[in-house]
């Protein structure tokens, strides 16, 4: 990997792009804009390891707790595909089967050294490993889970400035 202060372009993954990751991607822009230095120099964006919600909004559940918490998840769903190793400095997986799954796309070591867990960067719930899936669970899944985001993104805006500075 490039020094953590030269990572610019950061993919979100998670397996259907319609929950986890779209989340990360929404809370990730709006943390760097409200940053000093803003968002302007880099490029967010998120991806799913399956294709069957391709074309779809954010799952309504969790658009609706987004809102709540000042956020407007609306991007659009896609499937990852290998040549986004190649467009983006650092994959950041919600769990591992996540990273299973990113493995078995990866080109070469350049591409495998880019895949890390949104977890790696979590500071105030360090007891949890991965983001779980709330796709199947309750409201508070999706609560616990956009909680979750918010602290592994602050953590992993933290690590990068710490490498520009
Ligand atoms: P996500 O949640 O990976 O956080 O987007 C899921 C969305 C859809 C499915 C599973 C998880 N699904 O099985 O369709």
């Amino acid at each position: 990997m490039r020094g953590q202060g030269d990572i610019r372009r950061i993919l979100f993954i998670c397996l259907g792009n319609i929950c986890r990751s779209p989340a990360a991607e929404g809370v990730m822009k709006k943390m760097l804009a409200d940053s000093p230095g803003g968002a302007e120099d880099f490029v967010i964006d998120s991806a799913g390891i399956g294709p069957w919600h391709a074309g779809e909004l954010p799952d309504s559940r969790m658009r609706k707790c987004g809102a709540r918490r000042g956020y407007d998840f609306s991007t659009r769903a896609r499937q990852i595909c290998r040549e986004d190793f190649g467009r983006f400095d650092l994959v950041v997986a919600m769990d591992n089967d996540n990273v299973r799954a990113l493995h078995a796309l990866t080109r070469n070591s350049e591409d495998r050294e880019k895949i890390v867990c949104l977890a790696d960067f979590f500071t105030e719930n360090r007891r949890y490993t991965t983001v779980p899936d709330p796709y199947y669970g309750t409201e508070r899944d999706f609560e616990t889970a956009l909680t979750l985001i918010e602290d592994g993104c602050r953590g992993l805006i933290g690590w990068i400035k710490r490498g520009i500075e």
